[in-house]
């Protein structure tokens, strides 16, 4: 993880070649500069999060089945004091009444019009569900950019994912600022970061996940918000990847 800011390491003959200069310049070399190849995958399940886009933009948390929690998800993902997280896909499991079960895409790398507002985030899901509506199993469809949805729930997802490995985020379990080379070993691979909504993550998941072997992880002593619970996590990572003690 060897990085270097252009600004520290100028070198006077670099100085004397304007062009060279100039051109150096532009290219943004940070420390730790791999975050930007290795994606992190997250999945949040929506137990009851509305599947057809009949829904309230007024009324998020009532008429939606509660997706104004997968909107805060979104943002916490994604969003950055100024910028957008590229190396980040967000996966949005949602099983509520509609058209069940949908995921949601959001992948960084490709994000347009997301704005920090719950609202905003809201009327892009609604988009992605109405075009999501009638698809048949394994169907995908793109919405706007960086979005798409298909029919599928987790298991589809991680069947179709070849994610290595399974991190299932779980109060009462190993904390994660005791893992780090572990981590470091995971992020070489495609980790897949599961969590719940406000219900949590069903008995039935909880198996399905323990088949699988999911690695089982703590963010701290208290439950969270799911929404808090990535900005975390995406916290912890950062500290990792650009070697912040
Ligand atoms: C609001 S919590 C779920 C609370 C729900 N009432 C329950 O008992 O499971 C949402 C999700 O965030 C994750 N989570 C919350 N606190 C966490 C923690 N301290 N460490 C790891 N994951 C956590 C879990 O995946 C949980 O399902």
């Amino acid at each position: 993880m060897i990085g270097f800011s252009y600004s520290e390491t100028t070198s006077p003959l670099l100085l004397s070649v304007p062009w060279l200069y100039i051109s150096l310049k532009s290219i943004k070399i940070y420390p730790g500069y791999r975050r930007y190849e290795i994606m992190k995958h997250i999945a949040v399940i929506g137990n009851r999060a509305v599947t057809s886009p009949d829904f309230s933009l007024n009324d998020l948390p009532g008429s939606a089945g509660r997706i104004d929690i997968l909107c805060r998800c979104v943002n916490s993902a994604f969003l950055l004091s100024h910028g957008i997280r590229k190396d980040v896909i967000l996966y949005l499991i949602l099983r509520g009444a509609g058209d069940p079960p949908k995921i949601i895409t959001l992948d960084g790398r490709y994000l347009k019009h997301l704005n920090p507002d719950e609202r905003s985030t809201g009327a892009l899901l609604k988009i992605a569900l109405k075009k999501g509506l009638g698809l048949k199993d394994g169907e995908m469809q793109r919405s706007t950019p960086g979005i798409t949805v298909r029919r599928g729930d987790l298991r589809d997802l991680i069947k179709d994912g070849n994610f290595d490995p399974v991190i299932y985020l779980h109060e009462a379990s190993g904390d994660i600022r005791k893992m780090r080379e572990a981590i470091k070993e995971w992020l070489e691979k495609t980790p897949l970061f599961v969590l719940g909504d406000h219900i949590g993550v069903s008995r039935e998941d909880e198996e399905f996940l323990d088949e699988l072997d999911a690695i089982r992880v703590s963010l701290g002593p208290r439950s969270l918000h799911a929404d808090h619970c990535i900005t975390i996590l995406l916290n912890e990572i950062d500290r990792i990847e650009l070697d912040y003690a």
